[in-house]
């Protein structure tokens, strides 16, 4: 994995593919599957929504560091299984044949066979949304992955991949941050 700089990151999650989300509490390593997410910022600043019913939560909410992880469609079983186990009872990296990457910034691991991962530290907590407020702290991708395409949930249990890709770059130059 190579980084990418920090003011790409948010384009990594702007087109809102699937993600697994790690954390850890200091004794365990855990994962979760997330489809809610948003880019709130180009800084970038990211919301994803979840809450107290998930395992992940405590972690999340106590340590205040996550990895948003990106898989390509390859792993579409793996998404489906992540979130639908829990780290409660099981050890999901072992299951599900995950390897770990050491960030730079936060404890929770990289997922390696994932196409991008998003080092994080949670900056808000709006407790009556469920929703968390993230700020990236740093960034990766996995240029040597051969699958790049990502799964978008349309949340009936049914996923859409990555299509074509249309370039106006040109048109949009005075609402694009420098560096896109
Ligand atoms: C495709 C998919 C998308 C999901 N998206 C979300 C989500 O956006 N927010 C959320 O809280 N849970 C979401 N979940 C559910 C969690 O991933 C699931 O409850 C998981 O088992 C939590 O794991 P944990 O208990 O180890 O934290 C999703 C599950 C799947 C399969």
């Amino acid at each position: 994995m190579q980084t990418l700089p920090l003011n790409q990151a948010f384009t990594l999650i702007e087109p809102g593919p699937v993600t697994l989300v790690t954390t850890s509490d200091g004794r365990n390593d855990n994962v979760m599957t997330i489809t809610w997410t948003m880019v709130m910022d180009f800084s970038p600043i990211f919301a994803i929504t979840t809450g107290r019913w998930n395992h992940s939560w405590t972690a999340l909410r106590d340590t205040r560091e996550c990895v948003i992880a990106i898989p390509p469609v390859d792993m579409i079983d793996t998404v489906i299984g992540i979130g639908t186990c829990s780290g409660v009872d099981t050890d999901k990296f072992r299951k599900f044949g995950l390897t770990r990457a050491r960030g730079g910034y936060v404890r929770p691991p990289l997922i390696r066979e994932c196409l991008a991962n998003i080092e994080c530290r949670v900056i808000d907590i709006v407790e009556r949304h469920s929703i968390v407020v993230l700020e990236g702290l740093a960034a990766w991708i996995d240029p040597k992955r051969e699958e790049r395409r990502t799964l978008h949930a349309v949340g009936d249990g049914t996923f859409i991949v990555d299509g074509e890709r249309f370039d106006r770059k040109e048109a949009m130059r005075s609402k694009l941050p420098d560096g896109v």
